[in-house]
């Protein structure tokens, strides 16, 4: 992203920084998952909304750390709980480390985030922000206590979607108007908007690549979601088309070839599409709140963010 890659080289420098610890266990297991890179879509996404509504200012930058600090301790507890052992192309911390470590190390993370979230001295920033943080784990809890539930509906699973991904775009989309300079409310509501859609289409579509992607390309196991019991957009439209898909989620997928057979039953049918039409009406939707914004380079970079969230490969 040209427009603000100078922006998200000192990003990089930054966190660096914000993520030592007085114990360098603590600050080696959250530095090696940031090392491994990753899409940088959240500091994107609040930079390229604080240039489209005027300049960006220090408070916005530090803002977008801040997403990616959070997205990042939501991470290392997530691998722990879905016992993953790759994430970004390279061992987990519950892999490389321990489980205990990772824990930790997402804690760590967790607080450092809240420490300089409150040095922004804006009341209701913090708000904003600290509820995305309770809904993180509204998210994962919804997850965990749905496992292999195949009455689960769509209408659920994309409250949990918001819950877990799109909550975090949402709110620090409307955080970023708050914090720029005089942007009318509306502004703050159609980015919070623009966030909702977006993460939205953005967890769809990594459901799908849960399916459809290649392990070199995601960094991450792929088949993940049947072996955890996550019934996800393309799941829950296989299941109301393939009556045998009921069977072996209510086994729970305990034979060596049931996994494997959920995912060819789900190729069989027409949820792979329909669930990328879902993505891609969030997708839609979320470029039809761009509409407030003036005209501009930025303007134009949300856009694209937008539509690369369905067109993504990893
Ligand atoms: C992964 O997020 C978790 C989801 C919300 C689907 P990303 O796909 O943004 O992960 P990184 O940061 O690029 O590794
Ligand atoms: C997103 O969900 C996890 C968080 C928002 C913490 P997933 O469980 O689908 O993420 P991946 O697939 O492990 O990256
Ligand atoms: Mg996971
Ligand atoms: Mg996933």
């Amino acid at each position: 992203m040209k427009l603000i890659s100078h922006l998200l080289a000192q990003n990089e420098q930054h966190i660096q920084r914000l993520i030592q610890s007085r114990h360098p266990i603590l600050s080696a297991a959250a530095a090696h998952l940031f090392q491994a890179g990753g899409k940088r879509i959240r500091p994107t996404f609040v930079l390229l909304i604080s240039q489209a509504i005027g300049t960006i200012h220090q408070s916005q930058q530090r803002l977008a750390e801040i997403t990616e600090m959070i997205h990042t301790a939501s991470l290392l507890h997530d691998d722990v709980v879905d016992e993953a052992s790759k994430r970004r192309g390279i061992d987990t911390v519950n892999t490389r480390f321990s489980n205990r470590i990772a824990v930790l190390a997402g804690d760590f993370l967790f607080a450092q985030s809240s420490w300089y979230l409150a040095n922004l001295n804006h009341l209701q920033v913090v708000k904003f922000i600290s509820k995305l943080i309770s809904d993180l784990a509204e998210g994962e809890i919804r997850q965990t206590s749905t496992q292999f539930y195949t009455q689960f509906e769509l209408a659920a699973y994309i409250e949990k979607s918001f819950y877990k991904t799109a909550s975090l775009l949402a709110c620090s989309g409307k955080a970023t108007c708050m914090l720029a300079d005089s942007v009318p409310e509306t502004m703050g509501q159609s980015m919070y908007l623009f966030g909702q859609h977006l993460g939205l289409a953005f967890q769809i579509m990594d459901d799908v690549l849960d399916i459809t992607g290649e392990i070199s390309q995601m960094g991450k196991a792929i088949g993940a979601d049947f072996i955890t019991g996550n019934l996800t957009a393309p799941l829950l439209f296989a299941l109301t088309q393939q009556k045998g898909l009921v069977t072996l989620l209510e086994r729970e997928c305990c034979y060596t070839q049931d996994a494997n057979q959920v995912r060819q039953f789900v190729l069989a049918t027409y949820a792979i599409e329909q669930a990328k039409d879902l993505a891609f009406e969030h997708v839609q939707a979320a470029i039809a709140c761009l509409a407030s914004l003036t005209p501009s380079e930025a303007k134009d970079a949300l856009f694209d963010l937008a539509m690369n969230t369905i067109s993504r490969q990893r």
